[in-house]
């Protein structure tokens, strides 16, 4: 039996490279060997955006840069959370039942918000809606409706890949059955590395990020906007503190990223030629998923018709799993 690969992307904003190294070009690497089940966690953006036209275009853009990207729509792997007819929402009702309040105390998304208030002299809870505080248990619920074996996320989503082992633990040895297969969060190994243009983690929140389908131009400008040291061109530099070279070793090959890290060393190289090497690689990997993106999002019919395909078939098996948890509880 294949194992089962699930991710998701929240449309609150454009797609970036950080969701393209951490979760787009890991899952699609999975897809290779697992069964799919790739999604636009649309519901999920409710907590932070209320602007109706902001989640369908975003929901449009991010469900494009999975095809872009190259996502198989054959395979029906691509769907939404709104078309697969709500069966996690039911799953989310059952799990809260299961999820002690002081997990979620220790999530970090929550404790991060927590820390902002005080800091700021806020409540402690200024700003979190029960949506943002019983995240993990949402999430928890898109995971273990599908059986899923691998969740290829980001670092940041690693400590959500654990409670939702956490949660089914519970329920598993409360029914005393296997009724939840527990996951495995899978990081790519450059996650750890993805900065943005302030060599902050690159994220839509801190308003660093770099969009996988920027225009060339835009691409361009964007990196020669990476903050750097203020060393001058003579200077040795350190390849492994900088977020140029970090980036460029997401893109290069191997020869080209030892190539780099002996121009850093030995000096005589100014960071517009190192953000110049780093812009020519990005660019040759990401033109063609531009110019696929372009096609994809001038033909919304299109995506639709995958998302319902995909929908379809993911509808289908949450009903059966829905099905057998409803038998366990006793409420068939
Ligand atoms: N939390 C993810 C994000 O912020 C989206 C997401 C929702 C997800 N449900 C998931 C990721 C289940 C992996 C598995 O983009």
């Amino acid at each position: 039996m294949k194992k089962i690969a699930l991710t998701g992307i929240k449309p609150t904003g454009i797609p970036h490279i950080g969701n393209f190294l951490g979760s787009i070009q890991p899952a699609l690497k999975l897809s290779e060997s697992c069964e799919a089940r790739y999604f636009v966690a649309d519901y999920h953006a409710l907590n932070s955006t209320k602007d109706p036209l902001a989640i369908r275009e975003m929901s449009l853009q991010i469900a494009a840069a999975w095809l872009a990207c190259g996502l198989d729509p054959d395979k029906g792997s691509l769907f939404t959370s709104r078309a697969e007819c709500l069966k996690p929402f039911e799953l989310l009702t059952i799990l809260l039942a299961y999820t002690p309040k002081g997990l979620m105390n220790r999530a970090h998304a929550y404790k991060a918000m927590l820390q902002s208030n005080a800091e700021a002299g806020k409540d402690p809870d200024d700003g979190v809606n029960m949506g943002l505080f019983t995240y993990p248990v949402l999430m928890a619920a898109d995971i273990l409706l599908f059986d899923t074996d691998y969740v290829p996320v980001g670092n940041d989503q690693f400590q959500h890949v654990e409670m939702a082992v956490d949660i089914a633990q519970s329920f598993n040895y409360i029914h005393q059955c296997e009724a939840f297969r527990l996951p495995e969060p899978l990081a790519h190994e450059t996650s750890k590395t993805v900065l943005g243009l302030d060599g902050r983690k690159m994220s839509k929140s801190y308003g660093n990020i770099i969009p996988i389908f920027a225009p060339e131009k835009q691409l361009r400008k964007l990196v020669m906007k990476i903050v750097t040291n203020s060393q001058g061109v003579e200077e040795p530099k350190d390849p492994d503190t900088c977020s140029v070279f970090s980036l460029y070793k997401c893109f290069a090959t191997d020869d080209q990223i030892a190539m780099l890290r002996e121009r850093y060393l030995a000096g005589g190289m100014g960071w517009g030629h190192a953000k110049q090497e780093l812009f020519e690689v990005m660019n040759a990997q990401l033109s063609p998923y531009r110019e696929r993106f372009e096609q994809l999002i001038a033909d919304p019919g299109y995506i639709n018709s995958v998302l319902q395909m995909g929908s379809d078939k993911a509808r289908e098996l949450a009903s059966a799993k829905i099905k057998s948890l409803r038998s366990i509880l006793g409420i068939d």
